[in-house]
């Protein structure tokens, strides 16, 4: 079913050649989104962090051309990148219905990541929705009437269409993606921001990314969620979801450390979970993770600090902490988390404030 509220007018009005670009940030969900439907449509309600730091940079220049196809190069960190080009092929074929315009035109993509390739950190949801903020700015070249609202709900449809949580890489510093009867605005087909005032306690909220494997994840996101398709506990897990998602945005309302740090952990354990009880069964945490995990809490009680750990589709760890906690938690991890990382690798980050137009 199309989305008839993207599909644009058709104008004959066509650019002359000329580029756009767009920073858009990673985010780390706290409560995951694992399960789709149709077409990257969410099995249930996710909650993320834009980040600060870790982002995608993409430049999209276009000419215009005759031949009515979509025909595009592709260039990471400036040398050619055909590997990048099923994705975003894939990407153009669905967005194409919202916007037609795209095979009018001839274009070279050019992206960058503030984070190392090879770090683990998936690219996908920056990148695409970096890419469809370009997309968005040539529409609104070509139709200068659009509105702001209008701008960024379509950017984060479109980002949807390339990668499902690519949506919630638009704006910050908190994400919703997925429909809630109890969240006003909610929508499966595109992210929102936060409508709930958040808690001072959670600003400039700091995300350690610990590097425990910077190899490519051995099964994708892609066949984990198709996982959840004939999984015993799928909806449970879903009816898990939509209970946490509120009571997640109660502690960041209300400044609860406590019960942000239980619910985001246990999120994290539980999407591993699903994955260790899927048919075929898989681990992506490797010891090193465990071993992160139990360190955590040993500080934790020791100390009384409020550090505690999500996870995404990887062995990698989110150390999330307040930032008053900065110095002691940093100590920490160089002192003696980092030693379970790989060749001591680890990114600092904190929550941020959305997608850029440059
Ligand atoms: O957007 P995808 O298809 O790469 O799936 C992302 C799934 C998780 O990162 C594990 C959770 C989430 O909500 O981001």
């Amino acid at each position: 079913m199309l989305f008839s509220r993207f599909i644009p007018l058709t104008t004959k009005k066509k650019l002359v050649a000329g580029q756009f670009s767009s920073r858009a940030p990673s985010n780390i969900a706290l409560i995951k989104y694992w399960g789709k439907y149709g077409i990257q449509l969410p099995k249930n309600a996710s909650l993320s962090f834009s980040l600060s730091q870790c982002s995608t940079q993409t430049t999209l220049a276009y000419t215009p051309h005759q031949h009515s196809t979509i025909d595009f190069e592709v260039f990471f960190e400036k040398r050619s990148a055909p590997e990048f080009k099923p994705k975003i092929e894939t990407f153009f074929k669905r967005v194409l219905p919202y916007a037609p315009y795209l095979k009018d035109y001839h274009f070279t993509i050019h992206t960058t990541n503030t984070f190392p390739h090879s770090s683990g950190i998936a690219s996908s949801a920056s990148g695409m929705a970096a890419l469809s903020l370009c997309v968005l700015q040539m529409e609104k070249a070509l139709y200068p009437e659009m509105t702001t609202d209008y701008f960024y709900k379509k950017a984060s449809f479109l980002a949807r269409l390339g990668s499902g949580s690519a949506a919630r890489s638009i704006s910050g510093p908190v994400m919703i993606w997925g429909k809630h009867p109890r969240i006003k605005g909610s929508c499966e087909e595109l992210a929102i921001a936060n409508p709930f005032q958040m808690h001072p306690f959670f600003e400039n909220y700091q995300d350690t990314i610990l590097i425990v494997d910077k190899g490519q994840k051995k099964v994708s996101s892609t066949l984990g969620h198709d996982l959840m398709n004939n999984h015993p506990f799928a909806q449970r897990r879903f009816e898990q979801a939509a209970v946490n998602i509120l009571e997640l945005i109660h502690f960041l309302t209300t400044g609860d450390a406590e019960g942000f740090i239980e619910l985001v952990e246990s999120e994290a354990l539980t999407l591993h979970a699903m994955m260790m009880t899927s048919r075929p069964y898989y681990l992506l945490m490797k010891p090193q993770t465990l071993q992160i995990i139990e360190a955590i809490w040993d500080y934790r009680q020791t100390t009384g600090q409020s550090l505690c750990f999500t996870l995404d589709a990887g062995a990698n760890v989110h150390l999330l902490y307040p930032k008053s906690e900065r110095k002691k938690t940093m100590a920490f991890i160089k002192d003696h988390l980092s030693t379970y990382c790989q060749h001591g690798a680890y990114i600092c980050d904190q929550v941020g404030k959305g997608a850029v137009l440059l």
